[in-house]
């Protein structure tokens, strides 16, 4: 069962939080350090759970992140709650509201309500060999659920990440990666197309599913990426053997309120703001639209 976590107490408040570090970590994408507790221009503001007035959230989860004049958007969170940590976001620079949020710096405010939505079961997952498969922005909120299980790598069995970009420019966190893989992921990276100096993989993240050999049973896959990249791996994850209780997805749609209430996020009957972004792929039955 995916989890939920605590919230600000009105989900339609946006309270302001000062930027601490903004760090440039491509072309396109910022990762950005939020001061640790919301508000200090509102510490009034009413959250539950979090030391210092700050959300509790789990890996998948996500915000919506606001500018006055500019509009909101979600976003997942990066890295897992931590107490005194602050939330780490990683922005892609895609329009107008994160054109603006990529002009903000240490010491401006943006504006958050959440966390929203089902997060990973990390504890459902203990025991278990893990195959984490990222594409492009994906890897972003894989990061939290990276650096959750590698906390307690012990608790977990074999964990392998595989993750996809466009070009070489396009890989996220290279330097970290190392580190992920001397904590005990093993990691391979591949892009659609190299560039000079690549010496990595080119080709489709599924290029690199070929010598995984998952036990039906006691191996989850997580898959997180652009939905017609979910076709082709849960194919392949199936006919490796695994079942739809062995796989868990996080939907990317378009979303407005992040409440259930607009409806811009629908699915069906689903509102993957609420029931989502995090899904079994069992829950997803009925609902092909989920994977164009
Ligand atoms: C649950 C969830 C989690 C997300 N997490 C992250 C994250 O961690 N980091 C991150 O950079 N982005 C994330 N996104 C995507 C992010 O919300 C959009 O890129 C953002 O809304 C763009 O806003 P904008 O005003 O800058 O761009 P807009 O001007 O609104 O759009 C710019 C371009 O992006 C496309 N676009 C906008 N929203 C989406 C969307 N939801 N899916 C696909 N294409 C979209 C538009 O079609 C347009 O081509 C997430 C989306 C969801 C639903
Ligand atoms: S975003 Fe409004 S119902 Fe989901």
């Amino acid at each position: 069962m995916a989890s939920k976590s605590t919230s600000i107490e009105s989900p339609y408040l946006p309270v302001p939080v000062t930027i601490e570090s903004v760090e440039s970590i491509s072309a396109t994408e910022r990762l950005f350090r939020l001061s640790n507790g919301l508000a200090s221009s509102r510490s009034k503001v009413s959250v539950k759970g979090g030391k210092g007035g700050a959300p509790v959230y789990s890996p998948g989860q996500f915000f919506m992140v606001g500018l006055p004049g500019y509009g909101e958007a979600p976003i997942s969170v990066c890295a897992p709650y931590e107490p005194g940590f602050g939330i780490e976001l990683c922005i892609r620079l895609a329009g107008n509201l994160t054109g603006a949020l990529h002009r903000l710096g240490p010491g401006d405010t943006l504006w958050l309500r959440g966390p929203y939505g089902t997060g990973f079961d990390t504890e459902g997952f203990k025991g278990l060999d893990i195959i984490f498969i990222a594409g492009g922005i994906g890897i972003a909120p894989m990061r939290s659920l990276l650096l959750a299980v590698l906390k307690e790598r012990k608790s977990f069995g074999a964990l392998r990440l595989l993750y996809g970009a466009k070009s070489p420019e396009e890989v996220l966190f290279t330097e970290e990666t190392e580190q992920w893989q001397e904590a005990g992921l093993e990691t391979e990276v591949i892009v659609d197309k190299g560039s000079k100096g690549w010496k990595g993989r080119v080709g489709l993240v599924t290029d690199l599913m070929g010598p995984l050999k998952p036990t039906p049973g006691s191996t989850r896959a997580v898959v997180i990426g652009p939905p017609v990249m979910y076709r082709f791996v849960v194919a392949k994850l199936k006919r490796m053997g695994l079942s739809e209780t062995d796989i868990q997805l996080s939907l990317e749609r378009r979303m407005k309120c992040g409440v259930g209430k607009c409806g811009h996020c629908q699915i069906n009957s689903s509102y993957v703001c609420q029931d989502g972004p995090v899904y079994g792929l069992g829950d997803l039955k009925g609902m092909g639209e989920a994977f164009k």
